[in-house]
């Protein structure tokens, strides 16, 4: 479904340098929720980057869904990759309402063959997914974003990006900026999201515990490279000192 071949970055060089992802294979089956944790500069953000079109390959392959990434504009790749940055503010316009928030969404993933559905309808699909959050944003389509709290423009970002189920969704630390009560909140909506819709999902995160406990796969990266890949069974068997065993040896 998503495969990476090879996939090599560098961000500068010389002697020093270092690749930010090093030759790096990865396939993801339809449906997958992988968690990928690793230390800072292992490589995490440079990996979603490189595959959302942020980040321009040395050397390598992405293919999703039989279509070649690499060398694909971002915006056409925004076509069916959706992503959630570790920022509240930057998936979201402060100056818009909710509602208009989500018809940039809503027009986003369609193609240009495709027919704006009746306002109703529309107004319809919004609510029911913010219903989904039970913060009480469906009552709220007319409120202005900036006026929401982080928490809340956080989850909003979530509904945006998963409004017309994206082929792939990419998440950076999507709950690292929120206080716990929320992250939790925030993190178990995207687990219930991302299983209603069965989105294929990579989701980057620094919390161990989420790690263990969301996802159907978690991989350890570093130095660019994927050191390990647990499936669903072997994910069970894992516990937080093995995960932190793992920060000790690198
Ligand atoms: N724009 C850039 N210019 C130069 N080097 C960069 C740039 N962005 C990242 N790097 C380097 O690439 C490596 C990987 O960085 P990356 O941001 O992918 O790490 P990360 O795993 O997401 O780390 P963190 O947990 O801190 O977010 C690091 O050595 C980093 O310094
Ligand atoms: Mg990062």
């Amino acid at each position: 479904m998503l495969s990476l071949v090879n996939v090599t970055k560098m961000y500068s060089q010389g002697v020093e340098a270092r690749p930010a992802l090093d030759d790096l294979t990865l396939k993801l089956e339809k449906g997958e929720f992988v968690s990928i944790i690793g230390s800072n500069g292992a490589g995490k953000s440079s990996l979603l980057k490189a595959i959302c079109g942020e980040l321009p390959l040395d050397s390598g392959k992405i293919i999703l869904n039989k279509r070649q990434l690499d060398g694909m504009n971002p915006h056409r790749r925004a076509k069916f990759i959706s992503r959630v940055f570790q920022d509240p503010t930057l998936g979201t316009v402060a100056e818009m309402t909710v509602a208009d928030n989500l018809v940039l969404s809503h027009l986003r993933g369609q193609s240009a063959s495709f027919k704006i559905s009746p306002d109703n309808q529309l107004e319809n699909l919004f609510k029911d997914r913010l219903a989904l959050l039970e913060m009480g944003l469906e009552n709220r389509l007319d409120q202005l974003v900036g006026s929401l709290s982080g928490g809340q423009r956080q989850a909003l970002s979530l509904v945006m990006a998963t409004l017309h189920p994206p082929e792939l969704l990419l998440l950076d630390e999507h709950c690292s900026a929120l206080d716990p009560k929320s992250a939790q909140k925030i993190m178990s909506m995207t687990d219930k999201m991302v299983k209603q819709l069965g989105i294929t999902t990579l989701m980057v995160t620094h919390n161990m515990r989420d790690a263990l406990h969301y996802g159907s796969r978690l991989i350890m990266l570093h130095q660019g490279k994927v050191v390990h890949d647990y499936d669903a069974d072997q994910k069970t068997r894992l516990n937080l000192d093995i995960i932190h065993d793992f920060f000790e040896i690198l």
